[in-house]
């Protein structure tokens, strides 16, 4: 320590200020022949903790320049149960739409539902034919399921029952009054049933644009592309070729089949403008799982062509003033794909007879499991408190499970690992919540001080404070690279640090300076911990 020499520049700003808003006070230490060593003084960190006790702060900053960011999640198809790969999209577009908005960007989500497609066909074939009314009533989705399996099932044996649903394609397509009317009908119960899936996660959708929503815009837009010279004509059917891009060269995007049906891609160029022309975004995302990547390389890589010609005064120049540098090609366009669910064989999630798993009954199950935990913790709290609880430990817990894997890995599905007191686990970091209220229970008389002075003197009072300092940069981390699983392991870890904290530091025996400054920190351990885990779309309680 004699050779340091003390360059000491407190309060200089943090290097990538950028990232933070706050003022840290940082000592620099030059080590010849050539270190530097920079240390946050533990004063300014103080100051920090202090301004956010004060509500001044949470430890993040909105952002400077806030962008408009269109989020594509969950969009699950009509007519068919809502499975546990859904899950995956709802909770990470959901979380993702979350931080964004925290951070103070104009966040718009949209619900891009599957509600167009040959399976109508089937579908419409099904109902005239087979339908069971008391069925649908009970369970809407569960019965269009079983019309369509029955039809896939029966035009494999026979040609008539396949040209039949070819015919109500064809029909509704065209504009039949009977078939759109069951059509409309079989939207409105799907989603009626997607509704209730969605108020049970807590998650709400500014628009629900259905594939169909953009019927009007397909054939003008094939149009376009061929007058343009962008798409060509090839063996009767209408492609976009890139044979400028390696990877997708052998890959050409169709956007009109020979019989002149339009595809996936069609719709999803489609919708592309039409979210251009209505909200201007900075950027849009796309939540689905990693089957989907080549589909949308094409649809960016079509669009980018596209946009060239387009009205490039307009697309080219950023939207908002004042930017430092032009944004060329604007919007930034993401897709942001998932793995899938395993089974605890290593096999994909079923059920034991083999069927793909609702995600209805998964959430039965996971509210079910955590009420019996729950009541051999807490016998005597009133049922009905205790069920309140169990929704908001078997909801979070099976989120959390969702969100703390690499999302481009796969993950196996566990219930008692998802669902344990102990690890990194959504119980866990709620039961951390709660005994940090629990402290506040016990001391009554002086509650949560206006202006406290934190003073940071224990090793583990500094790294729990150091780390209350990050949550600001782990926020940012998430929306920059779409990753919810950054979040996760950081409040995993500040709840250890508050742990390995709480157990050698006393608060409440302490003498009253010292135990206002750890009172202190104890509260602004249990926000960031609230705020945390309400960005991942999870909800905390405040005794379980
Ligand atoms: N409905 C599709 C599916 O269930 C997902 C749609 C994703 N969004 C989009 N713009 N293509 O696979």
């Amino acid at each position: 320590m004699e050779f340091a020499q003390k360059v000491g520049l407190e309060y200089g700003k943090i290097a990538n200020s950028e990232l933070s808003n706050f003022e840290i006070g940082i000592t620099m230490e030059f080590w010849p022949p050539g270190f530097f060593n920079f240390r946050l003084s533990n004063l300014a960190i103080a100051e920090q903790l202090d301004r956010a006790a004060r509500g001044e702060h949470l430890f993040f900053a909105k952002a400077a320049d806030p962008k408009t960011v269109v989020i594509d999640f969950s969009s699950p198809n009509v007519a068919k149960p809502m499975h546990v790969g859904h899950i995956r999209s709802t909770i990470l577009g959901d979380s993702l739409a979350r931080t964004l908005r925290l951070l103070g960007h104009r966040v718009i989500t949209d619900n891009h539902i599957g509600d167009w497609g040959t399976q109508f066909g089937m579908l419409l074939v099904g109902w005239k034919k087979h339908l069971d009314r008391n069925a649908l009533d009970r369970d809407a989705l569960g019965e269009m399921e079983r019309l369509y399996k029955l039809v896939g099932a029966a035009s494999r044996s026979d040609e008539k029952v396949l040209d039949a649903a070819r015919l109500e394609l064809v029909k509704l397509q065209n504009g039949d009054g009977e078939n759109l009317k069951i059509w409309r009908e079989m939207i409105m119960l799907s989603e009626r049933q997607f509704d209730k899936i969605y108020s049970r996660l807590g998650v709400k959708f500014d628009h629900s644009l259905g594939e169909s929503f953009y019927n009007p815009r397909l054939k003008p837009l094939v149009e376009e592309l061929l007058a343009k010279g962008i798409a060509r004509e090839s063996e009767g059917a209408i492609a976009i070729f890139f044979d400028d891009i390696p990877q997708l060269k052998a890959h050409p995007a169709l956007i009109r089949k020979s019989d002149g049906g339009f595809n996936y891609t069609t719709t999803d160029l489609a919708t592309l403008a039409f979210r251009l022309e209505t909200w201007r975004p900075d950027e849009i995302i796309y939540v689905t799982d990693g089957r989907q990547q080549l589909h949308f390389q094409q649809v960016f890589a079509a669009f980018r062509k596209w946009q060239e010609r387009r009205a490039p005064s307009r697309l080219v120049d950023s939207p908002l003033p004042n930017r430092a540098e032009p944004v060329l090609g604007a919007p930034k366009l993401a897709h942001v794909w998932f793995g899938s669910i395993l089974g605890e064989d290593g096999k994909p999630f079923k059920t034991r007879s083999g069927e793909t798993v609702k995600l209805a009954d998964l959430l039965d199950e996971a509210e079910e499991r955590a009420f019996k935990i729950v009541s051999e913790k807490n016998p005597d709290l009133p049922e009905l408190q205790r069920r309140d609880i169990a929704r908001v430990v078997g909801i979070g817990a099976v989120k959390y499970a969702d969100l703390l894997p690499n999302r481009q890995s796969d993950y196996i599905f566990s219930w008692d690992k998802m669902l344990a007191l102990n690890g990194n686990t959504a119980p866990y970091l709620q039961y951390a919540y709660t005994r940090i209220q629990s402290i506040f229970r016990k001391q009554n008389s002086e509650s949560r001080i206006q202006n406290p002075e934190l003073k940071l003197v224990a090793p583990e009072e500094i790294v729990l404070a150091k780390l209350l300092l990050n949550f600001g940069l782990t926020l940012e981390a998430v929306a920059e690279e779409y990753r919810p699983n950054f979040l996760c392991n950081y409040l995993y870890e500040l709840a250890g640090k508050f742990t390995a904290f709480y157990e050698n530091c006393p608060v409440l025996k302490a003498d009253a300076a010292t135990r206002v400054s750890r009172l202190a920190l104890c509260d602004l351990t249990a926000r960031v911990l609230k705020q945390g885990l309400d960005v991942l779309g999870i909800e905390t309680v405040e005794q379980m």
